[in-house]
């Protein structure tokens, strides 16, 4: 299909955050040489620059795999977008505009040669800034005279939003079972903002069958709402079933900035709407005889992150659970706190953390209220809760009930998701199985 767009005179250049971008009415593919004539333009960047009146054809048949919008740190003013391709496609652009506007804005774009598993790929990631609050807008990805469709892209208005949450997606069944969740919990929850995978999206994270196919199943979100992909050990695992460096995990998605040398992308934190949400690493048992220090890294890290965020609410998303299971078969187990909760519990309850969202065990547990390691009758301390299991890799009667344990799933575990709703007094979570039964919810209020 061929989409007609016809170039005006008008066109203007403004440098933001760095990025270089020409708004241009259109949205065509002409404005590259706008683009040269912005890298040496010593005049001011407000200043217009004049293009010729000319109809440009643009292709919508472009090859670009797995279009996905990435979580940023601020939502209310950018997004970054990202693709997969098999060629270069060098000199790609993303074209961001306002529903239905004629003019677009182009946004240069990063891209890399990436090889592993034996295949080679061309990874794209565009950031794009200075968007309005709370705002519809539409991109496309363009490269040389093709193009994408145009796709919607929303930004955070600063206040109530909705948001899905899928535990471990790990599929050894071609993720159709993932596909599954992931288009029904999307279908009945149209007012999603952005989607959370708590980690373990893979099975095996060198994989690139499995990636595409974890791709393909989160289809019906990820290139109209943002992902937030947190790393999990079986990112970290080799073909042959080692640990390594998550290397596909790392350039596959674009989070935001941690400001750390060694350990960008490892871990983060973004907001969105009243909340601050702290992503956490607890992989460095995997990767400590890789790369170690990821642990200590977050030990001085996570305190600055929580104390300097304004938000009324603060939500920490880990892969690892913080309590320790006894195991059937394993009497020698005992039950307790595993060291991600030694170690963080402390500075959830010093830096006023309100809930703590982990995964990793496959199964749902609500806990409620935990202080100094044990039940908080009052609210002191934040909600804890491990969030299930989204994918067909399933451990039935694996774990005996923790003490701490409020609330869980009906054994054996079966898929489910959750269901975050953020209003002005409240946090709500809500566990529903694929089929839209609700298992749980539960809710954090403050005035
Ligand atoms: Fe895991
Ligand atoms: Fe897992």
């Amino acid at each position: 299909m061929n989409d007609k767009i016809k170039m005006t005179r008008r066109g203007f250049l403004k440098l933001a955050g760095g990025a270089l971008i020409a708004l241009v009415a259109g949205c065509g593919t002409a404005p590259q040489a706008a683009v040269e004539k912005a890298k040496a333009a010593t005049e001011p960047l407000t200043k217009p620059i004049r293009k010729a009146v000319k109809s440009l054809t643009c292709d919508t048949s472009l090859d670009a795999e797995h279009i996905r919008q990435i979580i940023t740190a601020d939502s209310t003013t950018s997004r970054t977008v990202m693709w997969n391709s098999d060629d270069e496609q060098g000199g790609a652009q993303v074209a961001v505009r306002a529903s239905g506007a004629d003019e677009c804005e182009l946004i240069d774009t990063v891209s890399e040669r990436f090889t592993d598993d034996g295949q080679s790929i061309y990874i794209h990631s565009a950031h794009i800034d200075g968007l309005a609050a709370g705002k519809s807008y539409e991109y496309r990805i363009i490269s040389g005279d093709e193009g994408t469709a145009w796709l919607p892209l929303s930004t955070d208005a600063g206040g109530d939003f909705t948001a899905l949450i899928f535990p471990d997606t790990q599929c050894s069944d071609g993720y159709v079972t993932w596909r599954e969740v992931a288009e029904s919990a999307a279908e009945r929850t149209r007012d999603a903002s952005f989607f959370i995978n708590m980690g373990d999206l893979v099975d095996n994270g060198e994989d690139h069958n499995q990636w595409n196919q974890w791709f393909g199943g989160a289809s019906s979100m990820i290139s109209r709402m943002p992902l937030v992909p947190l790393m999990g050990n079986h990112e970290t695992y080799t073909i042959d079933w080692q640990t390594r460096i998550p290397e596909a995990y790392l350039h596959l998605f674009d989070v935001p900035d941690n400001g750390s040398a060694r350990f960008g992308r490892y871990y983060f934190s973004f907001d969105y709407g009243d909340v601050h949400f702290t992503v956490l690493n607890t992989q460095h048992q995997e990767l400590d005889e890789h790369k170690s220090g990821v642990l200590d890294e977050q030990m001085e890290w996570l305190p600055r992150d929580l104390a300097e965020t304004k938000k009324k609410w603060k939500v920490v998303l880990m892969h690892r659970d913080v309590l320790r299971y006894r195991i059937n078969g394993r009497p020698e187990r005992k039950e307790g706190f595993e060291e991600e909760g030694t170690m963080f519990m402390p500075i959830f309850e010093q830096y006023g953390v309100d809930v703590v969202l982990t995964a990793h065990l496959h199964t749902y547990r609500d806990r409620g209220h935990l202080y100094d390691f044990a039940p908080s009758p009052d609210g002191r301390g934040p909600l804890y809760i491990l969030t299930g299991v989204a994918g067909n890799v399933r451990y039935p009667g694996l774990w005996i009930d923790h003490a701490l344990d409020k609330v869980v799933a009906p054994q054996p575990d079966t898929d489910n998701y959750l269901v975050m709703r953020a209003t002005r007094d409240a946090l709500s979570f809500e566990c529903l199985f694929p089929n839209g039964t609700v298992i749980d919810n539960v809710n954090v209020r403050k005035a």
